[in-house]
């Protein structure tokens, strides 16, 4: 078994008090971060009736972009287990897969990392009629890479120096850049981590970073919101979406990028109105 149960090993051993009562005291259908806006999670009957509705707007909004050559990039980025795998799949499941490409970049190479940070990730901005799906973005460099020791204080400072400015060029080049962040509380992190450590379906997703980071909790935390400081800005906001029931954060991810796009045949009763208490600004994010 992979990582021989390190993650029962920091719940047992080295997490907080709260966070291994509030996993202990669970009820499925409960939430367990205690700042959520609703204590219990949305049922499966509502959850499918909107999620069909939103899909059938998306396959809209996604024949208008190929239809007017216009360019979407969506950046997913969270925590370990925050969900941005199965959100960017209920975003994709009707689409045409073709112009509605996932990118998920690996580590950088040896070439890679002598390159300039943002050069790869150039590479795979949408052209004329493209949707993009970056599970995981850029933004490595602000959070996973500083929380590792992955990149030097320097190359983050270039980052944060660099990366209004090139959003900006992106933006004035006509990308419409969505940033969404996935925010999820320690217990329901831990949850799930624990739940993928005991199915071996489940077991390939975990990887020495999940393992590891959960002793870094506070040192992500920081790096999120010293993100958000630098990087939330007028022409490329970020919205973030408070994730601890995967229902409602998948909904509420469609719903936000499609509120924002004017595509043809928008069926405004269809697509319902965001919830502002699961998507908004960084002020709705919680450690
Ligand atoms: P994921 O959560 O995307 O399945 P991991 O948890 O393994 O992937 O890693 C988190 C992120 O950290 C990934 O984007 C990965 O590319 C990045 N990463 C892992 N090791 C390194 C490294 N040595 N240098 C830079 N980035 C790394
Ligand atoms: C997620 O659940 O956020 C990702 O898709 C997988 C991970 O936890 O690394």
């Amino acid at each position: 078994m992979p990582f021989d149960g390190a993650i029962s090993a920091f719940h047992d051993r080295d997490a907080p008090a709260e966070v291994r009562r509030a996993i202990a005291d669970s009820d499925p259908d409960r939430v367990l971060t205690p700042s959520f806006p609703y204590a219990e999670r949305l049922g499966k009957k509502p959850y499918e009736r909107d999620l069909r509705a939103l899909q059938i707007e998306l396959v809209k909004m996604q024949h208008w972009v190929a239809r007017t050559g216009r360019r979407v990039a969506i950046l997913f980025e969270g925590r370990d287990a925050s969900g941005k795998g199965g959100t960017i799949k209920r975003f994709r499941e009707n689409l045409n897969p073709r112009r509605a490409r996932l990118v998920a970049l690996p580590a950088p190479s040896e070439t890679e990392a002598g390159q300039w940070y943002f050069q790869r990730y150039v590479n795979e901005l949408p052209a004329a009629g493209e949707i993009v799906f970056f599970d995981r973005s850029w933004y490595n460099r602000a959070v996973v890479e500083h929380v590792f020791g992955f990149c030097t204080e320097v190359q983050r400072a270039h980052f944060f120096g660099q990366a209004p400015d090139f959003e900006k060029m992106l933006t004035d080049e006509g990308i419409h850049l969505v940033k969404l962040w996935l925010n999820v509380g320690q217990a329901e992190q831990l949850r799930r981590l624990l739940s993928r450590e005991r199915d071996p379906l489940k077991q390939w997703k975990l990887s020495k970073i999940d393992v590891e980071g959960l002793w870094r909790w506070d040192a992500y935390s920081g790096a999120i919101r010293e993100t958000f400081e630098r990087t939330h800005t007028a022409h490329a906001p970020w919205t973030v979406i408070r994730a601890d029931d995967k229902r409602r954060a998948r909904l509420e991810a469609i719903r936000s990028v499609l509120a924002d796009l004017p595509y043809d045949n928008r069926n405004d009763a269809a697509l319902g109105l965001v919830d502002g208490q699961i998507a908004g600004g960084p002020d709705i994010w919680h450690a």
